[in-house]
């Protein structure tokens, strides 16, 4: 892999050493980010730097650098890499101090960013689509927060991957929340729907995108609840992801999603969605 970045230095990934009394290691005490990079240029960058402000504000870290300073950062990180469609990997955790679960004062936060080749789903996923679990969502109420604290969705991901399947559709309530590592969206006759944004689910850059590119074609897209029973006579069903894209899921519980293919209004969205990425390929959005 090429460099990486840790607390101002650009080095090789063996040299990038973190204390083991980091709060990240010891608690999960940090945030992330991961951004798509097209053609050089960081997707959807003020988008993800918002989010990330509001994951700091929310546990009480100062964001260590300017929009500036993280652009020069992850241009860097990325020009290692060539032109090829990568994602940049951004941790920043309260830092290094004697393990207390109280925030210590003064100390200086770790951060960590590295960029990667994005590997997206195989054609044929995309083609059949992929299958999904529902399973209780158990997570905490503050989902909202891209924090580096992922035991709950790693054993929810897991569960899923046990069972043969993608991806965990996690159901609070009797309403559909998210995946464990995705925004889901149902098709209802030829509307689109996902949940509201809110305490227990992640504010997803893809799930925004998607919501205004819908928005702007005149596809009828609402944020509204989905209850579980929703999501199991829906046609279709998508999951959404700076890493995914939008991906069908076609089987969930090991029941066919309307015909069991990836239906139409997937083929358009995801047709959409292309285009508006060569469009910010070519410098015509921003
Ligand atoms: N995960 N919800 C959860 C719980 C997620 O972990 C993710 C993304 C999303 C989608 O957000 P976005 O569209 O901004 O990528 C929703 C990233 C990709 C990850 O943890 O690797």
């Amino acid at each position: 892999m090429s460099l990486v970045y840790l607390n101002g230095e650009f080095i090789p990934p063996d040299q990038a050493k973190v204390s083991v009394f980091d709060r990240g290691f010891i608690f999960g005490d940090g945030v992330y980010e991961v951004i798509p990079v097209f053609g050089g240029r960081m997707f959807r960058l003020p988008h993800h730097l918002a989010r990330l402000e509001a994951s700091l504000t929310a546990i009480q870290l100062r964001n260590p650098h300017t929009a500036r300073q993280w652009n020069d950062i992850f241009t860097r990180l990325s020009a290692n890499n060539g032109t090829v469609d990568q994602s940049v990997y951004l941790q920043i955790t309260r830092g290094v101090a004697a393990r207390d679960h109280a925030f210590p004062p003064n100390i200086s936060p770790t951060v960590f960013a590295y960029a990667s080749p994005l590997n997206y789903p195989p054609a044929e996923q995309l083609a059949k689509g992929v299958a999904a679990i529902t399973t209780a969502d158990n997570r905490w109420q503050r989902c909202d927060i891209k924090s580096i604290a992922l035991l709950a969705n790693a054993l929810l991901r897991q569960q899923a991957i046990e069972q043969g399947a993608v991806e965990a559709i996690l159901v609070r309530d009797g309403l559909m929340t998210e995946g464990a590592a995705s925004n889901i969206f149902i098709v209802s006759g030829d509307r689109v729907i996902t949940p509201p944004k809110g305490p227990y689910i992640l504010p997803g850059i893809t799930r925004d995108l998607v919501v205004e590119i819908a928005h702007s074609h005149d596809i009828d897209c609402v944020e509204q609840p989905v209850p579980i029973g929703s999501l199991r006579s829906a046609n279709e069903v998508w999951m959404t992801s700076s890493t995914k894209e939008i991906l069908p899921i076609t089987r969930i519980d090991s029941r066919p999603v309307g015909d069991g293919k990836q239906g139409p209004m997937h083929v358009r969205v995801f047709a959409l969605y292309q285009q508006y990425k060569q469009a910010f390929i070519r410098g015509e959005v921003g």
